[in-house]
């Protein structure tokens, strides 16, 4: 599992993370929720290796991540789904999903191959746009390309940031109904997510994170309850 304590991460002055702590546990998704600005993209990467914190520790399995480069992190098995997808553009689909096994051994090429058939089996239009440059596929296949990507890396946990956001209703259904299928599947993922409709269809435990901080852990039930997010995020109260 995955084990964050007291993180705190700057932007020169701009203190973006002021000592978040949070627990992602095996086998589960674990919802972050989070107005624009709270912090949500920056733990991601932050978790990710991608932007290193000034204090605090990251634990993944019982190892430390903690100042870690973004290969090892990966290596380690967290995956990061970036916010607005980032697929490479000028790279053919194939080439993404081959960019994706980067810190898989050279030898592993028969498995690589076989992953990719995977994952065209699990995203079919990928299949059919293989060849074709992952900048001119759609907002939604762009997902799909970004989660098998990420996928490609045979991670232990998948942290999914706004995988929703900017799609079509159908689209929106299609990318969660992956999420259950991994969910399924025994994958451990750190879903961020403004949709809370969408997300307590999936999610076994939330954290709204605000101006750096977190301020509310709970069950959906609980979450549910809570005045505050009703009224933000629920439309109720
Ligand atoms: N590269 C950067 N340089 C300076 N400040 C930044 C940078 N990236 C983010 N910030 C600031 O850090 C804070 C947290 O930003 P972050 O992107 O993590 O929020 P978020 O919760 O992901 O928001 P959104 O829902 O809009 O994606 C914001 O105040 C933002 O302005
Ligand atoms: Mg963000």
């Amino acid at each position: 599992m995955l084990s964050i304590n007291n993180l705190e991460t700057s932007y020169g002055l701009i203190k973006a993370l002021k000592g978040v702590s949070l627990d992602a546990a095996e086998g589960e998704v674990t919802c972050i929720l989070g107005p624009n600005g709270a912090g949500k993209t920056t733990l991601m990467f932050t978790l990710s290796g991608i932007i290193k914190p000034d204090a605090g520790s990251i634990d993944f399995f019982g190892t430390s991540l903690t100042g870690l480069a973004a290969p090892k992190v990966l290596r380690e098995g967290l995956a990061l789904v970036p916010e607005n997808r980032l697929v490479f553009p000028l790279m053919s689909v194939r080439e993404n999903l081959l960019a994706g096994a980067y810190t898989r051994n050279r030898s592993d090429k028969d498995e690589v191959e076989a992953d990719i058939e995977k994952m065209f089996a699990r995203f079919p239009v990928l299949k059919e746009r293989q060849e074709q440059n992952a900048g001119t596929l759609s907002g939604g296949e762009q997902q799909m390309l970004a989660l098998a990507r990420a996928l490609m890396s045979r991670p232990k946990m998948l942290l999914l940031d706004e995988p929703s956001v900017g799609l079509a209703p159908v689209i929106v259904n299609e990318v969660f109904a992956i999420i259950k299928q991994l969910k399924e599947d025994g994958l451990s993922i750190v879903l961020v997510e403004q949709n809370v409709v969408k997300a307590l269809e999936v999610a076994d435990h939330f954290y709204l994170l605000d101006q750096g901080r977190v301020t509310f852990a709970g069950t959906p039930g609980e979450m549910e309850n809570d005045d505050v997010i009703k009224r933000a995020y629920l439309g109720g109260g």
